[in-house]
């Protein structure tokens, strides 16, 4: 475990956004802090900070979208943590190594331009992992 890992943000997966932004408004007290178009992955991000992790609400594009499709399964709910590390080369290395599956390209570029990788709920119990490291500065 990298002694720099943290929790990172918290991911739920809604098929309307504006009507999950009023009702995590409602319960934060607070506006939204941030959105997000990320086109590559097809979706639609809302976030709110708190004390530590952000809270994201994940909104698809479309169906054929890895959130729509996860919509069209599962509902909405849940839909992954992001842990920073700071090395995420480093850190797939160590998890493809003891036999846990990444999804999708891996590192690959996520919102606020950080390098994101994705564990396979599989191998993690049951929980879809984001692994992310923070853009380099400018
Ligand atoms: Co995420």
């Amino acid at each position: 475990m990298d002694s720099q890992a943290r929790l990172e943000h918290v991911a739920i997966a809604v098929p309307d956004l504006e009507a999950a932004v009023q009702v995590y408004s409602t319960i934060l007290g607070r506006a939204v802090a941030g959105r997000e178009h990320v086109e590559s992955e097809g979706v639609r991000v809302a976030f709110f900070e708190l004390d530590g992790p952000r809270l994201e609400l994940l909104e698809p594009t479309g169906p054929d979208t890895p959130i729509g499709r996860f919509l069209e399964r599962r509902g909405p709910g849940l839909h992954h943590i992001a842990l920073e590390v700071p090395d995420i080369e480093g850190a797939i290395e160590r998890c493809r190594a003891a036999g846990l599956e990444t999804v999708g390209e891996a590192p690959r570029t996520g919102a606020g331009r950080r390098k994101v990788a994705f564990l396979h709920p599989g191998g993690t119990g049951g929980v879809l992992l984001e692994l992310s490291q923070r853009a380099d500065e400018p």
